[in-house]
């Protein structure tokens, strides 16, 4: 997906679901977590320097969908404590390959939210496109790239699509330096709570 910053300026407060887990999810779980790859790669080993990560951060408008310390946009997951979830892979690609950092079934990511991008037709003709909150037998809840929050009856429903391996996050393959990069994966390798 590319830039969505722009449609996202008034966010409103997250209204985010619970997952039920089933037995499958839980392998998911347990295979994402153990791909999450954490190392303690210090960060004065690392290329980049994060004090310029800070300043790009601040500057790349990354907060309109991210917290960090409390402060941001809700869109994608908090970020006050990546640096101590994520190894340094992990970071890196998760600029660069937004959703690639996605499990195939996508489960509740630090922030306890889940990001898979679907899109609804309906019966009506409504078109939405946006992350599923929590979906059950019957229903299913979107939040769209408006953050507009939308409860679906599967009886309405003509086609739903789960995009996955699809973000919301815009790549930053193209846009930003290998400098850039090193220094965000400083900067994001630095946040491990606390202010
Ligand atoms: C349009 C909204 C948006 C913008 C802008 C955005 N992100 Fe994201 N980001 C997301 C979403 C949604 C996810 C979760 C899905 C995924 O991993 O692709 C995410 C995931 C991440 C992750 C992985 C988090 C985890 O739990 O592993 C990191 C790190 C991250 N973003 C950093 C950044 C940085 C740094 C910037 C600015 C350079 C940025 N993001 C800009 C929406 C955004």
């Amino acid at each position: 997906m590319r830039q969505r910053s722009s449609i996202l300026s008034d966010q409103r407060a997250a209204k985010r679901g619970l997952w039920q887990i089933t037995g499958d999810d839980v392998r998911d779980i347990a295979a994402y977590v153990w791909s999450l790859g954490r190392s303690d790669v210090s960060v004065a080993e690392l290329p980049g320097d994060p004090d310029e990560g800070a300043a790009l951060y601040a500057s790349m408008d990354c907060s309109s969908c991210h917290i960090i310390d409390g402060a941001g946009g809700t869109m994608g997951p908090v970020l006050t404590n990546i640096g101590r979830l994520r190894g340094i892979d992990h970071l890196r690609e998760a600029l660069l390959d937004p959703g690639a950092t996605l499990p195939e079934n996508p489960v509740a990511s630090a922030a306890g939210s889940i990001y898979l991008l679907v899109s609804v037709q309906t019966r009506d003709g409504r078109r939405i496109t946006g992350t599923r909150v929590n979906e059950d037998t019957f229903t299913i809840q979107v939040r769209d790239e408006e953050d507009m929050f939308h409860s679906i009856r599967k009886d309405d429903i003509v086609s739903l699509q789960k995009r996955f391996g699809e973000s919301l996050m815009p790549s930053y393959a193209d846009t930003v330096n290998e400098g850039g990069i090193n220094a965000l994966v400083a900067y994001l390798a630095t946040l491990r709570g606390g202010s």
